[in-house]
């Protein structure tokens, strides 16, 4: 380590493809780049659950970590992560050897400062790894669950119960088992904070849902449902929420939804600034050309 004052003042790095990272060089890094603030790591195969734990101790003023199919990361290496507790973001994508084992062990004192966690396509990761999380990391706000699908809505209640600082971004994108017991749940527990939510692809969420969010949710700007099981009722509801300002509408493909909703799209358009229209086949072009008259401000993806 010839340039080792340069690695000191080193504050992010990202190492891709670098099956030459082992877990003693990862820990060498933490030590020698002692400002080190965001770390992310791609395709390192050859770093373990326990190399990661011996990293996050030494990188003292991590706050950020993104592991992109590191297969070799386990789900103890994940939750020993927290023990690391200045760490305020993490992001694991397709680690595959996240493998979902229900801890008997007794927990590490929570991880206060974890505002932000996403878990994207890491098929292993399920109803045990978020019970953890969700006892580990209290004062999440930011969450993105997107394509945990092995996941039903009992998963996902003690997570949501846990949020104590109350949540503002959710992507539960893909979530096939989804019901509207936990949008219901969500709307109740969060509807004060929460400012955007992703639903698309939860085929089982129907109208109910929408209805919740108009009567509880105050400061959502950005709300996706497409592909869900919408209808002209569901929008309805939606337009005729006193509270909110949507800046941001997502019902692409969503076939229950038809000439009908016209004069509600209207309404919601007051706030729009972007409307998602596409693959809407119960809409008549004709309709859409009525609605982009009056909301020449929107911009309207048909
Ligand atoms: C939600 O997750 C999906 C799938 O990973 C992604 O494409 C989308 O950009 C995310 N949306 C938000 C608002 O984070
Ligand atoms: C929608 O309205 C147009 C005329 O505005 C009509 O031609 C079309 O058949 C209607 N589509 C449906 C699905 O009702």
């Amino acid at each position: 380590m010839g340039n080792a004052q340069g690695l000191r003042k080193l504050v992010s790095l990202m190492i891709t493809s670098c099956c030459g990272v082992t877990d003693v060089s990862l820990e060498a890094i933490g030590k020698v780049c002692i400002n080190l603030k965001q770390m992310c790591l791609r395709r390192c195969c050859f770093v373990s659950g326990d190399g990661l734990v011996a990293f996050a101790k030494s990188a003292g003023f991590l706050e950020c970590l993104q592991l992109e199919e590191c297969n070799r990361v386990t789900q103890a290496g994940i939750i020993g992560v927290f023990s690391n507790c200045g760490l305020k973001s993490l992001t694991l994508v397709k680690c595959m050897g996240v493998k979902d084992i229900s801890l008997g062990a007794p927990l590490s004192s929570p991880c206060n400062s974890l505002k932000s966690l996403s878990i994207r396509n890491c098929p292993g990761f399920g109803t045990g790894s978020l019970a953890l999380v969700s006892k580990l990391c209290p004062q999440l706000q930011h969450i993105d669950l997107s394509g945990l699908c092995g996941i039903t809505d009992a998963g996902l209640l003690p997570l949501l119960q846990n949020c104590e600082a109350g949540l503002l971004k959710l992507n539960l994108s893909g979530w096939l088992s989804l019901t509207d017991e936990i949008v219901l749940a969500l709307t109740r527990l969060h509807g004060a904070t929460l400012e955007l939510l992703n639903l698309d692809g939860c085929r089982r969420i129907t109208d109910a849902s929408l209805v919740a969010v108009a009567d509880n949710c105050v400061f959502l700007s950005d709300l996706d449902v497409s592909r869900c099981a919408i209808t002209d009722a569901g929008v309805a509801a939606l337009s005729h929420a006193e509270q909110l300002n949507l800046q941001v509408l997502s019902f692409s493909g969503c076939p229950g939804i038809t000439n009908k909703s016209l004069t509600f799209l209207k309404k919601l358009g007051k706030t729009l600034v972007g409307l998602n229209l596409q693959q809407c086949n119960s809409i008549s072009t004709q309709t859409v050309e009525l609605l982009m008259e009056s909301l020449w401000r929107c911009d309207i993806l048909f």
